[in-house]
């Protein structure tokens, strides 16, 4: 069996090599799935350059979900059998042709279920739904600012959003990006290349969900009314910063938040982490998994795939979502 190992952080052109790999035997309460395709995120381009404190010593395997046929599970496991179909996250080790994980992270899928909206509904889907259902509960009427709304978490989040219903801001920063944010249901797209978000927005909000970072999550917050929410699931703009100066700054950007404005105000800070979920409530991402899993199957929610690629591409698909050239979820296949 054979997996691309990050073997250089830095330049995708060195980064990867396909390798030869071996797994140990499954335990009691796993499976091992033979993988039709596996999903890209954008924390993988973090751990590609660098930038990722779980990344695990090279050479690594990356990769947190794949869609492909149970081939063997342990003795306790009872919610798959050996033949279904599932869609299986992984705490990295998904750029391969086998993974093992636990019961909790499979769920069975139809076999005519599309891979690529599949390989979304893990990462991208059950961070969205850990964010908006779980942990925020957004409300009918509520006010809300999605960045990077075109991505897999912005466009899942604005669908899990809309169904409640509220009002949505949306960043993106292209404007084929912000009529496909628009089609998904942002009332308000915002191209934050032409116009600062901060200024187009003109009313209190009541929740906004951040994954830049920086100076963005600190006028995000700026925005939020009294009993306002701050929900912080990523930093991508630390990927700009190239040294040391740049690195600190960025981090002063984020501002400086002391707990008695909170209680003034009632405003919360929900910082999410999902590889600790996954770590710590096992039990808490199988419930976000197959939650999401239902919502997909009753039409409720629907991703959007921005293309699937064989895997000899797993460079240039790199580039592209370096380059945010992606629009919603990107797979690869193997063959
Ligand atoms: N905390 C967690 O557990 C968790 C789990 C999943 C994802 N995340 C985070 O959620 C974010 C979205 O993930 P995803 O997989 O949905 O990513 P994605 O599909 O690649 O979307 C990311 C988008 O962010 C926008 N963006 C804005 N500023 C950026 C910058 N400085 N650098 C790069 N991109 C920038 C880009 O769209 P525009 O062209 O519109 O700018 C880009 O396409 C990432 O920050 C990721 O790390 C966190």
């Amino acid at each position: 069996m054979q997996a691309y190992h990050l073997v250089k952080f830095g330049k995708t052109t060195t980064a990867f090599e396909l390798k030869d790999f071996t797994l140990p035997p499954i335990k009691d309460d796993e499976v091992l799935v033979a993988v039709e395709a596996f999903g890209m995120n954008f924390a993988d381009i973090m751990a590609r350059k660098g930038l990722y404190d779980d990344c695990p010593p090279l050479p690594a395997i990356l990769g947190y979900e794949s869609v492909g046929r149970i081939k063997e599970k342990g003795a306790a496991v009872r919610n798959v059998n050996v033949g279904d179909r599932v869609i299986a996250f992984t705490r990295f080790g998904s750029y391969a042709q086998f993974v093992i994980t636990s019961a909790n992270g499979v769920a069975k899928i139809a076999e005519d279920y599309p891979t690529g909206k599949a390989l979304a509904l893990a990462t991208q889907y059950c961070t969205a739904y850990y964010a908006a259902c779980v942990n925020t509960n957004v409300m009918p009427g509520d006010k809300v600012l999605i960045q990077a709304a075109a991505g897999g978490v912005g466009t899942a989040l604005t669908q899990l959003c809309k169904r409640v219903p509220c009002t949505i801001y949306g960043t993106a920063g292209s404007d084929e990006k912000l009529d496909y944010i628009r089609k998904n249901g942002v009332d308000h797209p915002i191209n934050y290349r032409k116009d600062d978000f901060a200024k187009v927005i003109q009313e209190p909000l009541d929740v906004v969900f951040d994954s830049i970072g920086g100076l963005t999550y600190k006028k995000g917050f700026k925005l939020l009314r009294q009993g306002g929410k701050m929900v912080s699931f990523g930093a991508a703009s630390q990927t700009e910063a190239s040294n040391i100066f740049s690195t600190l700054k960025f981090a002063a950007n984020f501002g400086i938040f002391s707990p008695i404005q909170f209680l003034q105000k009632s405003q919360s800070l929900i910082a999410i982490n999902m590889l600790r979920i996954a770590d710590f409530r096992p039990d808490l991402m199988g419930h976000c998994l197959t939650s999401v899993v239902k919502l997909a199957e009753e039409g409720i929610i629907n991703p959007h795939v921005g293309g699937m690629y064989p895997h000899t591409e797993l460079a240039a698909v790199h580039e592209m979502i370096e380059n945010r050239k992606t629009i919603g979820k990107i797979g690869v296949n193997w063959s």
